[in-house]
């Protein structure tokens, strides 16, 4: 696809419904990993913990996490282990190659430093967490699984996002957009030449995603990355489903963010306007009148 920004195609895209994989938070296989700290793991760990990246953020590299990264390498979703893309407050990004040598990008959650309130204000209300409860690693490991399942999701619908790839405890695994030498910038990052094309396939997308029964609920031009013309949905780790009882006022924010960067870019765009498009249900096919 050359076009700028084009469209990816939307021939996959299943019909939209409340039918959402379960998600399951119990302990999973990284844990018990790590309780059981065989000669293996025990190697890989130490191998680990010598080089720059882990030493750097030795903070996020608990035992249970490096487990699930160990986990993630048994069943051949990583290969190698690169340095940090992005260090945030919840999570950091980090390069990492497959074993084909295909590019990831690998998302760590900080069990302990994430904002767990925040994170809950999202989880309860979401059909797919009921009884999840208040333990705090349990709820960020389904924030985890819940960005892991949105991601498929929006791809599925037809939206531009890295391509989910494997979830382990509190580590996501999926597609590097761009290059290690030639990262992906945010939209914020870079100068938009086009602004009434990127407006409008932002826009498709979100309508896409709603349709989907999706609402991102941290849409900004901080959460838009751009690589080679096409621009890429990220961080759904917070999106929730239009049921979801704060849906309605997380969509219209995601409007207002969204209308508002566009308008700093000349055009003559509202939030509401944008809202009304999201949220217009499809046209039927018209019939031919002649
Ligand atoms: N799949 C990806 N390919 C390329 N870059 C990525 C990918 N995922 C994330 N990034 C980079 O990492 C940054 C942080 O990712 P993300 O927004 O998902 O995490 P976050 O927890 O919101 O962190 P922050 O608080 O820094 O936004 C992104 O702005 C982007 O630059
Ligand atoms: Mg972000």
């Amino acid at each position: 696809m050359t076009e700028e920004f084009g469209f990816v195609d939307q021939e996959e895209a299943e019909a939209p419904g409340d039918e959402w994989e379960s998600l399951d938070v119990s302990d999973d296989e990284a844990d018990r990993i790590a309780r059981r700290q065989d000669a293996d793991f025990d190697e890989f760990r130490i191998r680990v913990k010598d080089t720059e990246q882990f030493k750097v953020e030795a903070s996020v590299f608990d035992d249970a996490t490096l487990a699930a990264v160990y986990k993630l390498v048994q069943d051949g979703h990583i290969g190698a282990f690169g340095g940090p893309v992005s260090t945030g407050k919840e999570a950091n990004v980090y390069e990492a190659l497959g074993h084909d040598g295909e590019e990831l990008a690998v998302k760590v959650y900080r069990i302990n430093a994430s904002n767990f309130h925040h994170m809950r204000e999202y989880l309860q209300g979401d059909p797919r967490f009921e009884g999840i409860g208040s333990d705090k690693k349990k709820v960020v490991l389904a924030w985890v699984r819940k960005e892991f399942a949105n991601l498929r999701r929006a791809k599925a619908a037809g939206v531009r996002v890295p391509e989910p790839i494997a979830v382990q405890r509190n580590v996501l695994v999926m597609d590097l957009v761009g290059h290690a030498d030639d990262r992906a910038r945010r939209l914020s990052e870079v100068e938009v030449e086009n602004p009434e094309t990127a407006y409008e396939v932002v826009r498709e997308y979100m309508r896409r995603l709603y349709s989907a029964g999706l609402v991102h609920g941290d849409l900004s031009e901080y959460n838009m990355i751009i690589h080679e013309g096409e621009l890429f949905v990220i961080d759904l780790g917070q999106a929730v489903t239009v049921h979801h009882p704060n849906a309605r006022e997380f969509l219209e924010r995601d409007c207002e963010n969204v209308a508002s960067f566009f308008s700093r870019q000349g055009l003559d765009v509202t939030g509401e306007e944008l809202h009304e498009y999201v949220t217009r249900p499809e046209p039927e096919p018209s019939a031919d009148l002649e």
